[in-house]
């Protein structure tokens, strides 16, 4: 497979990362992958400007001169593609939102109704490609802490598979290697099981995004800094 990671951590040592190599190296040790990792950070990507330049055109390119294209490209020859960062303000950072609002240029402003539901027309091949994202977030258990972002991956990344982990700080934490590498065994496990199936069970799913320890445990380390 052709692996494209987007690592949106715009930090030297990614919580996230942590886990996505994890599942990388799952999938790297029962298939032969071909592996790209972009740091978005270091990349030079401006905001969208709304011209739609893109949809005149028509090339599957933005009209902007920047770091952008490079990514396009990459990204519609990627077999899978895993966007990999923290969760910000129940959201996506905004330097990764950049890459994404400027990825319209893969559809076209034609509409169409699929299921009664309003969609692009494609110039991408999307039915192709999979998705997997793997989100870190600082909240134990809280309310609707993913909701917002769970909303755009469904309707944003075709057969996407969503990984929201919350607690990742402690993959960084010394005292707590332990259950951080439990985590990353969890995550190796499941890249295995992604490469072989191209999707993970639900007893799978539970394992990678269950608390590494309880809420008020984790409430107390917090508020002890
Ligand atoms: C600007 C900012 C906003 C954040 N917003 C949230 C949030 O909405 N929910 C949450 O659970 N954690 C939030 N966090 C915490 C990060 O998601 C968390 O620290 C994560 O482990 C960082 O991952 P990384 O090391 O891969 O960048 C926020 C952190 C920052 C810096």
């Amino acid at each position: 497979m052709r692996v494209l990671i987007l690592n949106g951590s715009p930090k030297k040592v990614s919580d996230t990362m942590q886990l996505t190599n994890a599942f990388l190296e799952g999938l790297n040790e029962v298939g032969d992958n071909e592996v790209e990792i972009i740091h978005v950070i270091e990349k030079k990507i401006k905001p969208c400007l709304g011209c739609f330049g893109c949809w005149r055109n028509g090339d599957g390119k933005c009209v902007m001169q920047d770091d952008q294209n490079e990514i396009l490209e990459k990204y519609q020859q990627a077999d899978l593609i895993i966007w990999s960062f923290p969760l910000y303000c129940f959201g996506i950072p905004s330097h990764l939102k950049a890459v994404l609002d400027r990825m319209i240029p893969l559809v076209r402003m034609k509409m169409e109704e699929r299921d009664g539901v309003v969609y692009h027309t494609q110039l991408a091949d999307f039915e192709r490609m999979k998705h997997v994202v793997i989100c870190g977030a600082g909240f134990p258990q809280s309310d609707r802490n993913f909701e917002g972002v769970s909303v755009t991956c469904d309707k944003c990344f075709s057969n996407c598979t969503k990984i929201f982990v919350p607690e990742t700080p402690l993959m960084n934490v010394p005292e707590w290697k332990d259950l951080a590498d439990r985590k990353r065994g969890f995550f190796r496990e499941a890249g295995r099981e992604y490469y072989r199936k191209g999707r993970l069970a639900l007893e799978t799913m539970e394992k990678l995004e269950e608390l590494m320890i309880p809420n008020e445990e984790y409430l107390e380390i917090v508020n002890r800094q």
